[in-house]
């Protein structure tokens, strides 16, 4: 009898106990499970996807601000843009509601360079510590005591009067030069370093003569000049003028080679919203032939490059490059 009963408690532990753990074992995970950030994202409306890329580019705390608030399609397509920047994340969202229909690509370009405010609003002072690959546009600017290193005479080989420029641009220049001369075309400068007082002078009269608009589309205000970098070239072909130098073979020919002699177009056609100028077919930013060479690849231009890649207050782990 007693072994009997012995039998059954022992049948009973033997049922009792796995099927208790079993269900502790379901409670907890399904506890761990609902507290997790994806299980927390899922709730809010995001789907798989969306979620996976989410948790790829966004960090922890990023993550747990979109809890708080309802779902948004635009933050998945957003963060999947590939020059998307977390630190921005609030500010696309924010430019996104004046431009609803703009693509997402273009709404993260803009704002990466800053282009979401006016021009000239909250202005920095450029990094110089860069050295060649120092930023200036109309939202970083050069103090007026800038160094601009050595700057040399440019012979009338290859400039028209009045030119100088950095003294190793200058034979990165003569370099290019020689090359466009076997392709059958002759480059030659017609504006180069340019200091502080000559900039304030140029835009002064730009402004007097067309007014600021149009001042503000082709000359840069003294300070935001790449001309006071000692690292800008107008290059033109002889005897061609400034307004036909695109319609030329040697403009074609130069957009494909200069960054092999360290040069990149800076103010490309199309791309007037990015760097705030029209487009200007002569006018080239020395950057050395390595990151000219990626400027030029990367198809961006080099204030979309910079913000992603040389920016150091960006806090992006594929940055570090
Ligand atoms: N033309 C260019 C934008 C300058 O003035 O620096
Ligand atoms: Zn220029």
């Amino acid at each position: 009898m007693k072994k009997r009963r012995l039998k059954k408690s022992a049948k009973i532990i033997l049922i009792a106990v796995p099927t208790l753990i079993l269900f502790i074992t379901i409670i907890t995970m399904y506890l761990i499970r609902i507290n997790t950030l994806s299980y927390k994202l899922h709730e809010v409306g995001y789907d798989k996807e969306e979620i996976e890329i989410i948790q790829e580019k966004l960090d922890e705390k990023t993550q747990k601000s979109l809890l708080d608030r309802p779902y948004n399609q635009s933050i998945p397509l957003l963060v999947k843009e590939p020059y998307f920047l977390q630190k921005n994340l609030e500010s696309y969202l924010t430019y996104l509601k004046d431009h609803a229909k703009m693509k997402k690509e273009e709404v993260v370009g803009i704002v990466n360079v800053h282009a979401d405010k006016d021009f000239y609003t909250d202005a920095i002072q450029s990094d110089t510590s860069l050295g060649d690959a120092v930023l200036v546009n109309k939202y970083y600017y050069l103090t007026q005591d800038y160094d601009s290193g050595n700057i040399e005479d440019i012979s009338a080989q290859y400039a028209y009067d009045g030119n100088s420029i950095r003294d190793y641009v200058y034979d990165a220049f003569i370099e290019l030069w020689e090359a466009g001369q076997k392709e059958g075309y002759t480059f030659i400068i017609n504006s180069s370093y340019r200091p502080y007082e000559d900039q304030e002078e140029i835009y002064e009269s730009y402004k007097d003569s067309y007014g600021t608009d149009y001042a503000d589309s082709y000359a840069a205000r003294p300070g935001f000049s790449e001309h006071q970098t000692g690292l800008a070239l107008d290059i033109i072909s002889y005897p061609v003028d400034y307004e036909d130098f695109e319609d030329t073979k040697a403009y074609q020919w130069l957009i494909k080679h200069a960054h092999e002699y360290g040069f990149i177009l800076r103010y490309p056609e199309g791309k007037e919203k990015l760097t705030g100028y029209h487009f200007e077919s002569w006018h080239y930013r020395y950057l050395g032939k390595e990151l000219a060479t990626k400027v030029y690849e990367s198809g961006l231009t080099y204030d979309e490059y910079y913000a992603f890649y040389l920016d150091k207050k960006v806090e992006n782990e594929e940055t570090s490059h």
